[in-house]
């Protein structure tokens, strides 16, 4: 009855445990929901007033495929780019999914890092990509060998490589981002063998210290598709984000669009432009910024102060997530059950390597709960690890 597709598709975990437990009545590090403190309430119903007044029933009507008029043109002024070369995406999970559908047949390889975004290894899935993932290397020569090393085995197999997907800001999972060096290194990877770069940086604009590098986009802005969201630095449940690429890319786009939801959803849209255009976007960005630095903060000297020798983690300058590194042996799947009765839940890294390694790693959140939960958080799986692994 169905499709050979469906037998490729493969559930979220981490929407599972979604599905298994209250996420407030426990200590969640699982989801990467930002917290409902940031999303301005009253600004939205204000904006959401004012864009009936002003648009009136052209507000709830059909609207172009690309997106409204003024929210590209807005996201485009954002971002520094023709308006020509943005489309309007119902979030960047439809972005990740309009590239592949329009680039990929199943067998095609996706070079990624390993680890990477679950959602975007969900969708490579469906397609039947032969996703290929390589571990980092801070030295970018050794890097840049690795990559060369899969592409060269692909090659060699007959595969064609579609395109290379990277987070290079603030990574999900891992929170760290790439050096100006290895992203000049990926492109001049992706010139020379020819294949497009996705670029998916939804959370960019979330940095709390250092200087923001350019985007791969910047690099090569013919070769490299961009991917941005309203969902960190708005608000998720708009569902709305955009593709910054070359045109004759965008037309696909455009076009497999059609056939997926005809057009981004309008009134959103024009809340969204509204949002921008009158910096209420932004004071209210500058405000979730000064609070996921804090909790980032915090949830970094509650790991130093309880995790038992032997785990290491990241520190990342951006984002909402950081990753753990457990002692090899240590097995996060089969201690995930342990900690869920105990009351506190993570997410797996297993799940994020395309080759199911990472065994004896975990993905860790600090946008969603209150400070005083992070503490007890922490304090509560530092005393379930020192158990486990001690
Ligand atoms: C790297 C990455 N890309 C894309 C998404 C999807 O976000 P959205 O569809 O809400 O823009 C997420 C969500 O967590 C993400 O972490």
């Amino acid at each position: 009855m169905f499709s050979e597709d469906v037998g490729s598709f493969f559930r979220s975990p981490v929407r599972e445990i979604f599905k298994k437990v209250d996420l407030n009545a426990i200590y969640s590090f699982a989801g990467g929901y930002p917290s409902a403190e940031t999303f301005p309430l009253e600004e939205i119903r204000q904006t959401m007033s004012e864009v009936i007044d002003k648009y009136s029933g052209k507000a709830f009507q059909y609207g172009a495929t690309q997106g409204v008029p003024d929210l590209r043109e807005a996201v485009a002024e954002r971002c520094g780019v023709p308006v020509e070369r943005v489309q309007i995406t119902s979030s960047s999970q439809q972005g990740i999914d309009v590239c592949t559908r329009v680039l990929v047949d199943p067998g095609d390889v996706i070079l990624t890092s390993s680890p990477s975004y679950l959602g975007a290894l969900q969708s490579f899935r469906s397609y039947r990509a032969d996703i290929r993932g390589v571990a980092h290397n801070s030295d970018v020569d050794a890097f840049r060998a690795e990559y060369e090393k899969v592409i060269t085995e692909a090659k060699a197999e007959g595969k064609k490589i579609k395109f290379l997907y990277m987070i290079p800001d603030f990574q999900n999972p891992s929170g760290e981002s790439l050096t100006l060096q290895e992203r000049r290194m990926l492109v001049s990877l992706a010139q020379k063998h020819d294949f497009l770069i996705v670029e998916d940086s939804p959370y960019r604009e979330l940095r709390y210290e250092g200087e923001p590098i350019p985007t791969m986009y910047s690099l090569d802005p013919d070769r490299v598709i961009h991917l941005g969201s309203f969902s960190k630095i708005f608000a998720p449940g708009f569902r709305l984000g955009w593709a910054i690429a070359h045109p004759d890319i965008l037309d696909k786009i455009y076009v497999c669009k059609q056939s997926l939801d005809l057009c981004p959803p309008i009134f959103d849209q024009y809340v969204a432009a509204e949002f921008l255009k009158s910096g209420r976007l932004d004071a209210n960005l500058k405000k979730s910024i000064e609070l996921y630095r804090s909790k980032r903060d915090l949830l970094l000297s509650q790991l130093e102060e309880h995790m038992p020798e032997g785990i290491t983690w990241t520190h990342p300058e951006g984002g909402l997530f950081l990753f753990l590194t457990m002692p090899e042996g240590f097995d996060a799947v089969r201690f995930y059950d342990r900690a869920l009765d105990a009351g506190v839940a993570y997410v797996a890294g297993e799940f994020f390597h395309p080759d199911g390694s990472g065994k004896n790693t975990m993905r860790m959140n600090f946008s969603f709960m209150s400070p005083q939960k992070i503490k007890e958080g922490v304090e509560l799986l530092a005393r379930l690890l020192y158990d486990e692994i001690l």
